[in-house]
């Protein structure tokens, strides 16, 4: 039995979508399917027109993922996701997706499948865990079973929080994150696919 994980994140330079790519290689590793998806801007031309690479950015990396839909919910066996920090809580796209989700929570479509979430930011301490522990209460609104990062492997001790996989840009505008923060997230994604896949055979 396949475990599916749909990881829906939102990203405007690249950050979080590197963790995301190194969540998916480590829940891919673990013999999962999974769905990157991307959700959309929602922000008019003025506001991308302010920092220079912000639109192209952004058109690459809707050509390369998806917008991430409810239907989408019905497939996942866990749902993951990634933001980066907007005055140390979720960006406003990602939770665009999320508010669109009501009929798939209404109808009890997250119950008992494993949720978990990371978060980029510009400075080490600009946010990670606030921004990742925004998602926190919504996860449990939704019925998810929270699967943090803990301390359950050495990767913890290096680098990443316990709550989920985190890096920070260190002021430039594209990042390029140490293996050390991309290692958390490909052990997050290990770890999401591994208690997905023991919730699924619970719900049978
Ligand atoms: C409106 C706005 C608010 C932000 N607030 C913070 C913040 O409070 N702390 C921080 O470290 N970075 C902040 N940032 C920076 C981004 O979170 C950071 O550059 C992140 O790595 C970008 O991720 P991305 O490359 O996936 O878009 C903010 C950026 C924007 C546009």
């Amino acid at each position: 039995m396949t475990t599916n994980v749909l990881i829906a994140f939102y990203s405007r330079n690249g950050a979080t979508e590197t963790l995301a790519k190194a969540l998916a290689e480590g829940a891919l590793a673990e013999g999962a399917e999974v769905r990157l998806r991307r959700a959309r801007d929602i922000v008019g031309p003025e506001v991308m027109a302010q920092v220079p690479g912000w639109a192209e950015s952004a058109a690459r990396m809707d050509a390369l993922y998806q917008a991430p839909t409810a239907e989408e919910i019905d497939w996942a066996d866990a749902i993951v996701f990634g933001s980066p920090t907007r005055y140390g809580a979720v960006a406003a796209e990602l939770k665009a997706y999320i508010d669109s989700l009501g009929g798939a929570w209404f109808q009890g479509k997250f119950n008992g499948k494993a949720g978990s979430a990371f978060s980029a930011t510009m400075t080490h301490h600009g946010g990670a865990e606030s921004t990742t522990l925004s998602l926190y209460p919504i996860m449990a609104h939704l019925g998810l079973i929270i699967v943090p990062t803990g301390y359950a492997d050495p990767v913890m001790f290096g680098a990443g929080t316990p709550y989920g996989a985190h890096a920070a840009v260190d002021g430039k505008q594209i990042s390029t994150p140490p293996d050390s923060d991309l290692e958390v997230a490909r052990y997050q994604g290990r770890r999401v696919a591994r208690v997905a896949g023991a919730l699924k055979t619970l719900r049978g």
